[in-house]
């Protein structure tokens, strides 16, 4: 990439969650602008040049700051650079943000329902301290899967949106439902998304039906994930959302 496709920013904190989670903030440009639900392109060192990785923005766009949530792929090569970054380091960004995984693109819809696995969990992080997006839908269902137990930061990441005093008066409309597929955890579905769509566990939980009138499905996370999702979605009458042909589902593979 050419030196003027990308500026030179600088890690503000990073954090371990667990051997295979972390997160970590950058400095973000004054002309850098970003839709929530859009990724930054990052670039490190490697050898001689750089290594680029797309990594979804999890911070609002009303923030000085870029923050990410990042999966650690064991020998992954910017996973293993990514692990050892630190306050005052220098990361390389993209001066563009991309994607499409922007719920203002439906134009209809009271209900959305936001299905996630591991690391796709960042982009609706980000949406949902949009106050648009608030004003946009009645309710919002933020589901989340992980594997294991101690992968399950998002409880953690969800109640930090209480710290925003403007999104007091709406997060009583938001729902959170945690999915552990590989341990029993109080409060948290075992079986894996697609499962519970196609079960109606998922719509006994919330308390309402999906309809295509009223509901409306983001979905971004693991590629099989994606893809069986949006087949148990397809199964019930429901659509891929395209910008002449309007829909219910809008999905991106987060990896
Ligand atoms: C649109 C988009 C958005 C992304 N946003 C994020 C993000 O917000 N956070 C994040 O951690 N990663 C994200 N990724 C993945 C990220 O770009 C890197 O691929 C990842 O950090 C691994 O890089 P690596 O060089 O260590 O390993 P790679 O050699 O790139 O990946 C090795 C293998 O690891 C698996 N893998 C890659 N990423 C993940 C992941 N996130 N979760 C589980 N398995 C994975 C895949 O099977 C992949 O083939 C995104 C990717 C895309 C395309
Ligand atoms: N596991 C480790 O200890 C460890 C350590 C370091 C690095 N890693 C790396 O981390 C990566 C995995 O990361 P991750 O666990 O965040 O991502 P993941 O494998 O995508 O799993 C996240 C969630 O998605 C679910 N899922 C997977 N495929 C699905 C499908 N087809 N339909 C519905 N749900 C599906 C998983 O359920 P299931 O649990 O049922 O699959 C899990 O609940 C691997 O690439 C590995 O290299 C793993």
């Amino acid at each position: 990439m050419t030196e003027e496709k990308y500026s030179k920013e600088k890690v503000l904190w990073s954090k371990k969650y667990t051997d295979k989670l972390m997160a970590f903030a950058i400095t973000r440009p004054e002309n850098y602008q970003f839709k929530p639900g859009q990724f930054s392109r990052i670039g490190l060192p490697e050898d001689s040049g750089f290594i680029w990785r797309a990594y979804s923005i999890a911070s609002s766009q009303n923030e000085d700051f870029l923050e990410y949530y990042v999966v650690l792929i064991e020998e992954g090569a910017m996973s293993q650079r990514l692990s050892q970054i630190k306050e005052g380091d220098e990361v390389l960004l993209d001066k563009t943000a991309f994607g499409f995984l922007l719920p203002e693109r439906f134009e209809s819809g009271k209900n959305l329902v936001m299905l996630a696995t591991g690391s796709g969990i960042a982009p609706f992080l980000s949406q949902l301290k949009l106050a648009a997006l608030w004003e946009q839908f009645d309710k919002i269902v933020l589901v989340h899967s992980v594997s294991y137990q101690d992968e399950l930061i998002s409880s953690e990441l969800v109640n930090k949106l209480h710290d925003y005093p403007e999104l007091a008066s709406v997060l009583t409309r938001l729902q959170f439902v945690p999915v552990v597929t590989r341990n029993e955890v109080e409060g948290a579905f075992k079986e894996r998304v697609p499962a519970l769509i196609t079960s109606g566990q998922l719509e006994q939980k919330i308390g309402f039906e999906f309809t295509s009138e009223d509901t409306r499905f983001l979905i971004c996370g693991n590629p099989k994930m994606v893809q069986d999702t949006f087949k148990s979605l397809l199964d019930r009458g429901f659509a891929m959302h395209r910008n002449r042909l309007p829909g219910q589902i809008i999905m991106e593979n987060g990896f």
